[in-house]
């Protein structure tokens, strides 16, 4: 089975590249295939995890997702599955209107328009977000909720999921749009991505740095973690299409945490001394953005095909603690 995968030198490719790694085999709707390809395409070099895997050939590529040559180099003789995760995340997309058009709406664009060039419709796995809601909601989202995002990069999420729904029933792809919840606790530095807090708070606590809460602590988010968003993207590869019924998208399941929750989750894993070190500093223009996504969801559709939740907030912490924490010496 050959893999393209777009935005692969970013956090999720790079934990969804270790996993493949790992488990090189995976299940799809015509039975258990080996990986045999990985093609990694991103603005930036993409490393490729160690220890890698003898069985399977690697090919980076350094190229823009507009760019529709490299793109058809990427996809050149054909690939199973594409899993498009390029993009510019929600802060610098509202920062940046124009880099926003261009790298979410047109560079999903281009990866549909170089699909329109193989022979058989790939399988195409697209990265959308809780941010596709906003607005005057209901106490509880559900996937047929409508999608009102309050920020420019919801709205450009929103018109790949369309383009990506209207290419699948053409029969160009074979679509399939995971809406992401907030990921978190992300490893590495805080982002442009105006959730970034959401990890902050827990990652620099625990590793013995100070974080900032710029949010009130009865704001509520929905997370999932970075274990639960790689397994829930393998799982997608896996599901038959009718099974999507008329939409190919969906939102993942995850845990609805207040900031005091996900504090008070730190400190049972890390001490009041690792609790003490986080600061309230609001921002306005961030609490605006993440306000405005909803945090209470009903995932009927993703509940019924397998895919699934961490247990609890002291799930996620444990499992950072256990992949990705660093010890600061
Ligand atoms: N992490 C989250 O909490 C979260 C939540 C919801 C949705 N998502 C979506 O999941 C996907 C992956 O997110 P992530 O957290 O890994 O983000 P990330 O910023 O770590 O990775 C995105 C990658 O896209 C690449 N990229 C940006 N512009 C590009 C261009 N012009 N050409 C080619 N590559 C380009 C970047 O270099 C980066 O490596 C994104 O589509 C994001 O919108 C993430």
């Amino acid at each position: 089975m050959k893999i393209a995968i777009t935005g692969a030198a970013g956090f999720i490719g790079q934990k969804l590249i270790k996993h493949f790694l790992d488990n090189p085999v995976i299940a799809t709707p015509t039975g258990a295939q080996a990986i045999t390809e990985l093609r990694l395409f991103d603005v930036i070099a993409p490393p490729v995890p160690a220890p890698g895997n003898a069985a399977i050939a690697i090919d980076t590529r350094v190229g823009d997702i507009t760019d529709l040559d490299a793109l058809g180099q990427l996809i050149d003789g054909g690939v199973d599955a594409i899993i498009h995760l390029a993009a510019v995340v929600s802060s610098a997309a509202e920062a940046d209107l124009d880099l926003g058009l261009r790298v979410n709406l047109e560079g999903t664009r281009a990866v549909l328009e170089a699909c329109r060039t193989l022979p058989s419709p790939p399988l195409l796995l697209f990265a959308s977000s809780v941010a596709v809601y906003g607005g005057d909601l209901p106490a509880v989202v559900r996937d047929d909720t409508a999608l009102t995002p309050q920020s420019s990069y919801g709205a450009q999420k929103v018109m790949g999921e369309q383009l990506i729904n209207d290419f699948s029933r053409r029969g160009i792809i074979d679509g399939r749009v995971l809406r992401l919840p907030t990921i978190a606790v992300r490893p590495g530095k805080p982002n442009a991505a105006a959730s970034s807090f959401a990890s902050s708070i827990i990652r620099e606590p625990l590793q013995g740095d100070t974080a900032i809460l710029p949010v009130p602590e009865d704001l509520s988010v929905y997370l999932l973690s970075p274990r639960g968003v790689v397994r829930n993207l393998v799982h997608a590869l896996g599901i038959s299409a009718e099974h999507f019924g008329g939409s190919r998208s969906l939102m993942l399941p995850g845990v609805t945490v207040t900031m005091a929750q996900m504090l008070a989750a730190l400190e049972r894993a890390g001490g009041p001394e690792s609790r003490a070190r986080v600061k309230t500093e609001p921002d306005p223009r961030i609490e605006a953005i993440v306000g405005s996504w909803p945090a209470v969801f009903e995932t009927t559709k993703a509940d019924s095909l397998g895919f699934t939740a961490d247990r609890d907030m002291d799930a996620i912490v444990a499992a950072f603690v256990e992949d990705d924490r660093l010890i600061n010496e």
